[in-house]
């Protein structure tokens, strides 16, 4: 999709807010189809007026008084959305001011919400959907304003392609995205950006002290994978943020096996380690003078003779005892040394965590918002701050010392269960256990990363969150 900052374009698109009878151009159409209420101006709606002498689009914006960047790009993706079904290749816009609205954020949305339009994972399809692409958006912007919607245009494209990166490798079956082939795709996406990407094997793994890593992808047959991937962006400075994914390929559960049902979509149990390479690919390619690691300690979660079993007593890089009390809470034990590495190794002065952790996440916030949990609010306040340019929302929940209580162990020093209540919380607390006191958020995206149907542009499946997030963090902080 290419933006033109000039005049062209085959249909032009109409802007109109809900309940208005004044839209930019004065336009004897637009009265007619209000007066015959074929068009209300709702966010995301649109009328279709296609004829040889003169074709519009009118693009519903909503409440006048609620608009703001989400509903920006929610408008700008179905108009793409229509426009692709109707065969159209290009269009005009003429884009105002909105009120108080950031005039170069306003495009950056309006660019998204067009971008986002043309995701699909079609792969594996016999019959690919017939779209025509969208592929030229003529763009009349404020004289003033063109330099900076130019570069802000840009930097949204290069922070989609790695939302698309991070939701084709989470869309990917476990049959062929397991340890080895996702390592591969980091190298294969970041190496050509300069990034740094090192890739440890079983043996390596083994040597560095990762048991409890290892104990986790025993009952595979698919060799675990630890993957860093650095990013220099600012060669005069020590600070390093790392980014720390859970890359679990597959989890059936173990021994604690999930239900038929519980298991369909587990091949997504990688998205954060996914959107560690889709997020440092738009960090590399848009060049932001900051250092970054991603750190992912990649695996299956599968039975055999050989797999770990709940009662068993495991050690960690960090020399702290994990007692299993499930199989299924895999991810925690993987993380452990993920983050003692990030901690101690990597010596990273801030580290954000991103997993598919827990279910009860998904109890308590659908798939809406993000939780948090941090021991730094400072920290938290950037990442928070982040998450809402980027509309990818983030709660923050409680970390009482408390809550502690429910993952001690009798034998060992934690357990990878908390019981019952607070699933969420224990698991993120049982993660700071590992940070070595390092500042630290972490993310559950256990209902965020992945959707059982399409929800304003986000699709049915892989969404790519938080890719943004980690872009806007990276450039804030
Ligand atoms: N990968 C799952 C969490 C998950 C659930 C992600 C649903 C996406 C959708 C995680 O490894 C898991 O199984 N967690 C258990 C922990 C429990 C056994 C303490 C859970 O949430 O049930
Ligand atoms: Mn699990
Ligand atoms: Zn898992």
């Amino acid at each position: 999709m290419n933006f033109l900052l000039e005049k062209g374009g085959d249909v032009e698109v109409v802007l109109a807010f809900k309940d208005t009878d004044n839209v930019n151009e004065s336009n004897d159409l637009f009265s007619f189809i209000k007066e015959k209420k074929l068009f209300k101006g709702n966010e995301g709606e649109v009328y279709s007026h296609l004829f040889k002498d003169g074709s519009y689009l009118f693009l519903g914006l909503g409440d006048e008084r609620k608009l703001n960047f989400q509903g920006i790009r929610k408008a700008f993706y179905s108009l793409g959305e229509k426009s692709q079904k109707l065969n159209i290749s290009s269009l005009s816009l003429n884009i105002p001011k909105f009120g108080e609205l950031c005039y170069t954020s306003t495009l950056k949305a309006v660019a998204e919400g067009l971008l986002q339009s043309q995701y699909t994972f079609e792969k594996y399809k016999s019959d690919k959907s017939e779209k025509t692409p969208l592929e030229d958006i003529f763009l009349e912007v404020l004289e003033e304003k063109v330099e900076e919607v130019q570069s802000g245009i840009a930097e949204t494209k290069t922070i989609m392609e790695g939302v698309f990166l991070t939701r084709d490798l989470v869309n990917e079956p476990a049959i062929n995205m397991y340890p080895e082939t996702l390592a591969k795709a980091a190298v294969d996406a970041l190496t050509p950006l300069g990034v740094d990407v090192k890739v440890y094997g079983q043996k390596e793994i083994e040597d560095m002290g990762m048991v409890a890593f290892l104990a986790v992808s025993k009952g595979s047959e698919k060799e675990p994978q630890f993957i860093v991937m650095k990013y220099n962006g600012d060669p005069s400075s020590q600070d390093t943020l790392a980014l720390v994914g859970k890359g679990l390929t597959y989890d059936s559960g173990g021994y604690c096996l999930k239900t038929a049902e519980g298991m369909a979509t587990m091949h997504s149990d990688m998205a954060g380690s996914a959107s560690v390479i889709g997020g440092l690919y738009s960090i590399a390619k848009a060049g932001l003078k900051k250092n970054v690691v991603g750190i992912v300690a990649a695996c299956e979660n599968m039975i055999s003779g050989g797999a770990y079993k709940t009662g068993d007593i495991i050690s960690s890089m960090s020399g702290k005892t994990i007692e299993v009390g499930n199989t299924d809470a895999e991810g925690r034990i993987t993380l452990a040394d993920a983050l003692w590495y990030a901690a101690t190794v990597e010596k990273a002065h801030k580290i954000v965590d991103l997993a598919t952790l827990t279910g009860a996440c998904v109890v308590a916030l659908g798939s809406v918002n993000t939780g948090a949990i941090t021991n730094n609010q400072a920290l938290m306040d950037e990442v928070r701050e982040a998450a809402k340019i980027s509309g990818e929302p983030v709660w923050e929940l409680p970390h009482d010392e408390e809550y502690k209580e429910l993952f001690k162990s009798h034998f060992a020093d934690l357990k990878n269960t908390g019981g019952r209540w607070a699933g969420a919380i224990t698991a993120g607390m049982f993660l700071q256990e590992f940070v070595n006191d390092t500042p630290w958020v972490h993310l559950d995206i256990a209902g965020t990363s992945y959707i059982s149907g399409a929800r304003g542009y986000l699709p049915k499946g892989a969404t790519g969150v938080p890719v943004k997030t980690l872009f806007n963090l990276v450039k804030g902080i």
